[in-house]
């Protein structure tokens, strides 16, 4: 196994944050905003982005899992819930790539049951061509081809989050 040279640069990854957030500030003008990372891979951009948001936010993190090594399962373990109550809240959901849409789809569904005011989700990369349903994130930063990929809080089976940079698993 390989990794191939820079996909995405830091660079690149600063200005995607920066517009991003610029989004998100101009939709929620000074509404409090519940930020739920998604660990392990969101917890990079969760600190990233959070930090340039201009309105009130509560940061809680929530671990949830459907994958094993490249290969979706489908099925949504919730490993560690959140501890806020985000009954009539603003929520954003700050994930780090979605691929299938399973995980967000199943974790969306769990988090409106819960009653919030709204609902939106934010994701670092996107690889639209692996979706099996219709999910779509309202805050894409960068889109991917489907090539697995490493770097920026993601991992291959738990290596590789902290390079700063993205990179293609071979
Ligand atoms: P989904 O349920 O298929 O959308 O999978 C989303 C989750 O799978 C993400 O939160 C990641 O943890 C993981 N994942 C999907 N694609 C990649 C990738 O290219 N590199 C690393 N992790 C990935
Ligand atoms: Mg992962």
């Amino acid at each position: 196994m390989d990794l191939s040279e820079i996909m995405i640069s830091k660079e690149e990854i600063a200005s995607m944050v920066t517009r991003v957030a610029g989004e998100i500030n101009k939709d929620y003008k000074d509404e409090e905003l519940v930020v739920i990372g998604i660990l392990t891979g969101a917890f990079v951009f969760t600190a990233d982005l959070v930090r340039e948001l201009d309105m009130p936010v509560i940061i809680d993190f929530m671990q949830v899992k459907s994958y094993q090594g490249t290969t979706s399962t489908g099925t949504l373990t919730i490993k560690r819930d959140i501890s806020t109550d985000i009954k009539d809240k603003h929520v954003l959901i700050v994930e780090d790539i979605i691929d299938t849409g399973n995980t967000l789809k199943a974790l969306k569904e769990l988090l409106l049951s819960r009653g919030p005011k709204s609902l939106k989700i934010c994701t670092a990369f996107d690889k639209p061509s692996r979706r099996v349903n219709d999910l779509t994130p309202d805050y894409n930063g960068i889109t991917v081809p489907d090539e697995f990929i490493v770097g920026y809080g993601l991992d291959f089976d738990g290596a590789y989050r902290n390079l700063k940079e993205v990179r293609i698993v071979r």
